[in-house]
């Protein structure tokens, strides 16, 4: 990232710096070529007017005095000559130039009848020349020849060119120095991140990440914590569920072992005795059959296993499910009841079997946990684009703090009552499982009567359309 950084740095200054020092030389250099030009012009027509009327020395009176005039006070150097190179007057007069041939390209183009310009490099520096014709009646009589040496100005260049680079360079160390800084502030907690996330991943679920410092990586710690935190809740409960599945299996088999045990003891057990324990640990072994049918379809549902979706006729089936335990409920004397929906029934997408389950469970614990000749009723409505299947009772009801626990696996309210109805304590977990691969919910209310409403909803989007 830092080479990156200092390379795209370094190509945009140089080609900024290049540019810029490029462009103002050429116009530091372009004006002053037009400076001289005029001067040129103006003694190229002051001389026009003196030629031919003025005998030679006054026309080198003429010369010094233009050229004086135009030129005094600056470093440049003007020569007049005719048009046959000869120098009329020279403003160097060390060189001694007068009379003599001065022979220079400009000169040549200018005599030849153009405006022309040249530069070249002297010992003494850059020297910029410029030369124009002197006219007369439209005839070339003589040129004007003006150098000036741009030494200084090409001095001012080069120093903006160093202070250039020394700026470039000074940005530059800047940049590297920033860049280095930045690659740690977000190199740092990425590295940390990792480490957190290798711990986790090797289970060691106390590992936090810090979430301080910038904004996107405060929450990038929170969101790796977060995650950590539901692993560990999965974890925890992985356990939890595995050592109760083991005590829920250990019940039975040592009831079995017990009922074995005695018999082997026992000296000359008669029939009847054999029947009744044989009779026992067959009740033992159908307890254990459901706990393992129970964990079974858990574990399926878990899978996410497929849902065999078909159109069901939620009103038909929870009446086929009280049909089924009418016998149960008649046994305690409970009074059970269908209500069907005001509306002509609405064919509900669904997995016939599995919500005929969570029914059946539902019902089934209104009837166990409601005394003799209480109430049980289930009811069938459907609205705001949802199938709501509710089941109330007259039991005990179940208090606001165990609402959401009786859902979990193997949680029982009150042990030994539940374990007496059969119970597994994995009805409504399988139940709330189900419910939910059908994107619907269960939740418990009290009745009026003190009792527990379990109500389902299950999603009917075609209801919600109309
Ligand atoms: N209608 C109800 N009235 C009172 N308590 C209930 C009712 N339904 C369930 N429970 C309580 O919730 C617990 C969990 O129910 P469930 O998962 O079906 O297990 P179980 O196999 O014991 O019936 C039950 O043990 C019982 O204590
Ligand atoms: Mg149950």
């Amino acid at each position: 990232m830092i080479t990156t950084y200092v390379a795209v740095t370094l190509i945009a200054l140089i080609l900024m710096s290049a540019y810029n020092v490029g462009i103002l030389s050429e116009n530091l250099y372009q004006e002053e070529t037009m400076r001289l030009y005029a001067k040129a012009n103006i003694i190229s027509q002051s001389m026009t007017s003196a030629w031919n009327v003025a005998d030679e020395r006054e026309m080198i009176w003429r010369g010094q005095d233009v050229t004086g005039r135009i030129l005094g006070g600056t470093n440049i150097r003007g020569v007049i000559t005719d048009n046959s190179y000869t120098v009329l007057y020279d403003t160097n007069s060390d060189t001694d130039m007068v009379g003599k041939v001065f022979m220079r390209d400009v000169l040549k183009r200018a005599l030849d009848g153009e405006q022309a310009q040249s530069e070249f490099e002297a010992d003494t520096g850059k020297t910029l020349t410029v030369s124009v014709p002197i006219e007369v009646n439209d005839e070339i009589v003589g040129g004007v020849y003006l150098a000036e040496n741009v030494s200084s100005t090409a001095d001012t260049i080069n120093a903006i060119k160093a202070s250039l680079i020394l700026f470039s360079v000074l940005l530059l160390f800047i940049i590297v120095i920033i860049s280095i800084g930045t690659s740690y502030i977000i190199t740092r907690p990425i590295t940390h991140f990792i480490s957190v996330a290798k711990a986790i991943s090797k289970g060691d679920f106390s590992k936090r990440a810090r979430v301080d410092g910038m904004r996107e990586m405060a929450e990038m710690g929170q969101a790796l914590n977060f995650m950590c935190d539901q692993l560990n809740q999965l974890e925890e409960k992985r356990k939890n569920f595995v050592s109760d599945v083991s005590h829920e299996l250990k019940t039975p088999m040592a009831g079995i072992k017990l009922l074995c045990d005695s018999l082997v003891q026992a000296e000359n057990p008669d029939m009847d005795t054999i029947r009744e324990f044989l009779n026992d640990m067959s009740e033992e072994i159908d307890r254990l059959t459901r706990i393992i049918n129970r964990l079974l379809t858990l574990s399926r549902l878990d899978a996410g296993q497929d849902l065999a979706m078909s159109d069901v006729d939620i009103s038909a089936l929870c009446n086929g499910v009280v049909e089924s335990v009418r016998k149960l409920a008649a046994e305690k004397a409970i009074e059970l009841q269908y209500i069907p929906p005001e509306m002509p029934t609405i064919l509900v997408c669904a997995d016939y079997d599995k919500i005929y389950e969570c029914v059946y469970n539902i019902v089934v614990n209104a009837i166990n946990y409601t005394p003799e000749y209480g109430h049980v009723e289930a009811r069938v409505s459907f609205g705001d684009g949802k199938c709501i299947i509710a089941v109330e009772d007259d039991g005990p009801g179940i208090p606001d703090e165990e609402k959401q626990k009786i859902f979990e696996r193997f949680y029982r309210l009150d042990d030994s009552r539940a374990r007496d109805t059969g119970g597994t304590g994995l009805g409504l977990a399988i139940t709330k499982e189900a419910v939910l691969l059908h994107n619907g919910t269960i939740e418990v209310t009290d009745s009026q009567t003190g009792g527990s409403i379990f109500t389902i909803t299950l999603p009917v989007p075609e209801l919600g359309k109309e």
